[in-house]
């Protein structure tokens, strides 16, 4: 299998490919086809097990494992639950993804349900991207016009209901459990977990929360088989990866890059980013959305035992924290040397503090110390006890907090602390020169 091959992406730039008739005449439907008059649901869902495919939004989690969690008792509904929310810093390859090609997710969502046994279906879109709202409400009419939605489908007797429902507008809303709750009308706060959605989900009924990326894999799952799927990418990291890249790269964009694509290539060669603008040099790189820690240049292109790293999960991971950060939702930010750390690590604090749903008291009261903190130091206001109050404030949220938020805004802090200490105290002793923008001071 060519390492270069475009699941998601090999028909975007075709024109009219976001209407019904141009996307059947690629394949597109094909595995609706095949699915419903061919194939089992157990077989599907046999088929996206041995595919691999982890979510792909942020946490890497089996797609098949979670689709065997889901409870199945008597006379009661089950749900699929897209979650198009996407709203992490530095994320935004499902909105092209639905914007451009939106039948493959509509395609995805049909098979998928299917295989669920849902005949109620929703897309939670972030409630900012009403025209992207609009084009999947005309996708699915389409697609219901020409029997793929709606009762009956293809006469095999299987019914399904897509509903888009546009998002709260709040990040939160993008943790399943905190979407579940708007997506019921209510305010939308994280759930305790257990049970998982899987168990007890929308309306208390066993519900799967997919990612737009990975629903829209399905179909290529379905066409070509699990095991071809499995053949794609390196070791656990299967199949291609949307990277949303942004920050200062000659090339910003949508890449849909082979999982294990080594990370030299991606950021310096044409095909991908192009390196870092003229006549500047790589400071720092978040590779998988502000959640996620940052490395400094020197660390991201090697693991720590030397190896090459690589586009992967596990590459990128590697060694954990300090020395590795997280794939997470491909959000990949890369920073040069006139990026202010300090700056930078405030301006995310000021976000998740925002965004905290104020459930849990260490995130609701941790997420605001911090950005005081940070707010203070980058304001010529700090003291040398600060930095350790950082430290000390993000080891209190880390892991005491009902959903992924809390470790989320301590991370990015923590390991801004850990790659760039001198930068922090170099703004504490130059309180003058602290508010400049883009005080260029490298990390160790
Ligand atoms: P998680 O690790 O708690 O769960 C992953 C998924 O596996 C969930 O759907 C969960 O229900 C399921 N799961 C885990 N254990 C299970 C079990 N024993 N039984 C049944 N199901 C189980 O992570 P979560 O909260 O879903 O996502 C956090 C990630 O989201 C972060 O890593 C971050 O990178 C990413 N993120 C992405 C954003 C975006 O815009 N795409 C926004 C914010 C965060
Ligand atoms: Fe809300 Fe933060 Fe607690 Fe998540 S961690 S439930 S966002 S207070």
């Amino acid at each position: 299998m060519a390492n270069n091959i475009k699941i998601l992406t090999e028909h975007i730039n075709t024109p009219g490919i976001e209407t019904f008739e141009v996307y059947r005449k690629t394949g597109g439907y094909n595995a609706v086809e095949k699915a419903i008059k061919k194939m089992s649901p157990d077989e599907i869902v046999e088929e996206v097990k041995k595919s691999g495919i982890r979510g792909r939004g942020g946490a890497g989690f089996p797609m098949g494992m979670k689709w065997s969690f889901l409870a199945k008792p008597e006379g009661v509904p089950r749900y699929l639950v897209c979650n198009a929310d996407e709203s992490e810093p530095g994320t935004f390859k499902d909105h092209y993804l639905m914007k451009s090609i939106p039948h493959l997710l509509i395609e995805g969502m049909i098979v998928s349900s299917y295989a669920l046994g849902a005949n109620k279906s929703f897309i939670y879109v972030r409630g900012e991207l009403m025209y992207v709202v609009r084009i999947l409400e005309k996708a699915i009419e389409e697609a219901k016009a020409a029997g793929f939605l709606g009762k009956n489908i293809l006469g095999s007797g299987y019914d399904l209901e897509l509903v888009v429902q546009p998002g709260g507008g709040a990040y939160i809303c993008g943790e399943e459990t905190a979407l579940l709750e708007s997506l019921e009308g209510k305010r939308g706060n994280p759930r305790n977990k257990p049970p998982f959605p899987a168990v007890k989900g929308l309306y208390q009924s066993p519900t799967v929360v997919n990612n737009v990326e990975s629903i829209a894999n399905t179909p290529w799952v379905i066409n070509h088989g699990g095991d071809e799927y499995a053949k794609i990418g390196i070791g656990r990291s299967t199949g291609t990866k949307l990277i949303s890249a942004s920050g200062h790269i000659k090339n910003p964009g949508v890449y849909e890059i082979t999982l294990g694509l080594p990370v030299d290539e991606f950021m310096n060669s044409d095909q991908y980013l192009g390196g870092v603008r003229d006549g500047h040099y790589l400071k720092a790189v978040v590779a998988g959305g502000s959640s996620v820690p940052i490395l400094p240049a020197h660390l991201f292109y090697k693991t720590a035992n030397g190896e090459d790293r690589l586009m992967s999960y596990e590459s990128l991971s590697d060694g954990g924290f300090p020395t590795g950060t997280m794939l997470g939702s491909g959000g990949f930010i890369a920073m040069d040397e006139t990026t202010c750390i300090v700056r930078n690590t405030w301006n995310f604090s000021r976000f998740y503090h925002h965004e905290s749903c104020g459930q849990c008291s260490p995130c609701r009261e941790g997420t605001g110390w911090m950005e005081k903190v940070l707010h203070r130091i980058e304001h010529g206001h700090g003291t040398m006890s600060d930095i350790d109050l950082l430290v000390d404030v993000s080891k209190k949220i880390e892991g005491n907090t009902i959903c992924p938020l809390g470790d989320a805004a301590a991370w990015p802090v923590a390991s801004a602390i850990r790659h760039f200490r001198d930068e922090f105290e170099w703004h504490i002793k130059h309180p003058n020169e602290a508010t400049k923008p883009g005080a260029v001071f490298m990390g160790a």
